[in-house]
């Protein structure tokens, strides 16, 4: 097992919360191969340990998209955050923007854009899926601007949801979805009372202000099938930059010929990403992928990763990989619902200690100084997963 503050954080998120959710965050696509690796690939990447170059000076402090950050770490966006924690997206966004790092909300909050944005000291992201109904998507982008949205993240990973076989297990789909949700949530009391109770209105709030009218969760997975449209290539990301004039950042790039296309288009970042493992099962991790794709593309746009990031010695691996800056999912999220927005705080504050650690003990004073000089070797070459090739055959 991999130790970190997120590991506790998952188990008290498991505690907690009715399984359909805790699963529907935890779980990937197919096998889960690509889950794993995204984890597993981090932990493997060994550091070069320095010593004695006075490390009393450090900052942490980067800029991306003209803003700030106190650290280069972003919230990712997470569909559904308000239904892991009370108002979870507005939890969530307060503890980044008080960290003085970004919050992204995902077009499937809970929360709509107008309930997060004002609460906020700091701008907040927003992320955006390719979907059919254009309509929704221009006022949505009409929103975001009006709420004083900085960043747009356009996620292009999901022209069709990946098999999520946890799902119909679970409970969030499948057979009887709806009593087993039910009967799960009245067995979970900490979480029926702060979330199920409380936390009110349960709909996907972005798109129910559009439709004037409720969208609830049980519409939810038929609302994504319906709407994801893989028909999507770049040309049609044109009109998109005809509404958007700040920066857009491309989210779920694994390819150094993708990456190169976003340069190609004007993106002015991307995010190397294969979705937490959601999407298509066997793909490379981020931390792999991320190598090639710098070398194609670093100084053209801002590269920032994502998947299988815990903690902030995974932070500093990244960004010797190449990144510019990282993107945290499930770390957050298991900390959201474990301990609310205190326990983003904590989680962002533990990141913060791990990655001056890595930096002090690697000899990087500020966040340019961290490169490939700090790793002491590349991935090994891929290897199946000890036992899994005989499942496979079963
Ligand atoms: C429960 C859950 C919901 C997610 N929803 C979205 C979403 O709505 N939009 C999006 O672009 N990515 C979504 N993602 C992917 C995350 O933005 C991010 O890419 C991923 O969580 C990174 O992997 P990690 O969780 O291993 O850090 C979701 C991830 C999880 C775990």
């Amino acid at each position: 097992m991999i130790i970190s503050a997120s590991t506790d954080y998952r188990a008290a998120a498991q505690r907690k919360l009715p399984p359909f959710l805790f699963h529907y965050i935890d779980g990937g696509a197919y096998a889960e191969y690509t889950l794993r690796r995204n984890v597993e690939d981090l932990a493997e990447i060994a550091l070069r340990q320095r010593v004695l170059k006075n490390m009393s000076e450090l900052s942490l402090e980067t800029r991306l998209f003209d803003e700030t950050l106190s650290m280069p770490v972003a919230l990712a966006p997470v569909g559904l955050t308000g239904m892991y924690a009370r108002r979870g997206e507005v939890q969530a966004a307060q503890a980044a923007a008080a960290k003085g790092i970004p919050f992204t909300l995902s077009t499937v909050s809970v929360c709509p854009i107008e309930e997060v944005a004002p609460t906020l000291d700091r701008p907040m992201w927003f992320q955006l899926y390719v979907l059919k109904d254009r309509g929704f998507m221009k006022s949505v982008l009409e929103r975001a601007k009006a709420a004083g949205v900085t960043t747009l993240v356009f996620t292009v990973d999901m022209p069709t949801p990946g098999a999520r076989y946890r799902d119909a297990h679970s409970g969030m789909s499948g057979p009887n979805a709806a009593a087993r949700r039910i009967l799960q949530a009245v067995t979970h009391p900490a979480w029926a009372w702060d979330v199920g109770l409380f936390g009110r209105p349960h709909d996907l709030g972005n798109i129910s202000t559009y439709r004037g009218h409720p969208t609830s969760l049980s519409d939810y997975i038929g609302w994504l099938s319906a709407n994801f449209d893989p028909s999507i290539s770049w040309k049609d990301l044109e009109w998109i930059r005809e509404f958007w004039q700040g920066p857009m950042v491309i989210k779920g790039i694994l390819d150094p010929n993708d990456a190169k296309d976003a340069v190609k288009f004007g993106a002015d970042g991307i995010v190397v990403s294969n979705h937490g493992g959601r999407q298509l099962d066997g793909v490379l991790s981020s931390a792999r992928a991320l190598p090639d794709i710098a070398d194609a593309v670093k100084g053209n746009l801002k590269i920032l990763a994502d998947s299988g990031i815990r903690n902030g010695l995974d932070v500093v691996r990244m960004l010797a990989l190449g990144a510019d800056a990282v993107m945290l999912g499930r770390a957050f999220v298991y900390a959201l619902a474990a301990a609310g927005g205190a326990g983003v705080s904590n989680l962002l504050d533990l990141i913060e200690k791990e990655m001056r650690v890595a930096m002090i003990l690697t000899g990087a004073k500020s966040i340019s100084e961290i490169s490939a000089d700090l790793l002491v070797r590349e991935l090994p070459p891929i290897q199946p997963e000890p036992g899994k090739k005989s499942d496979q055959a079963a």
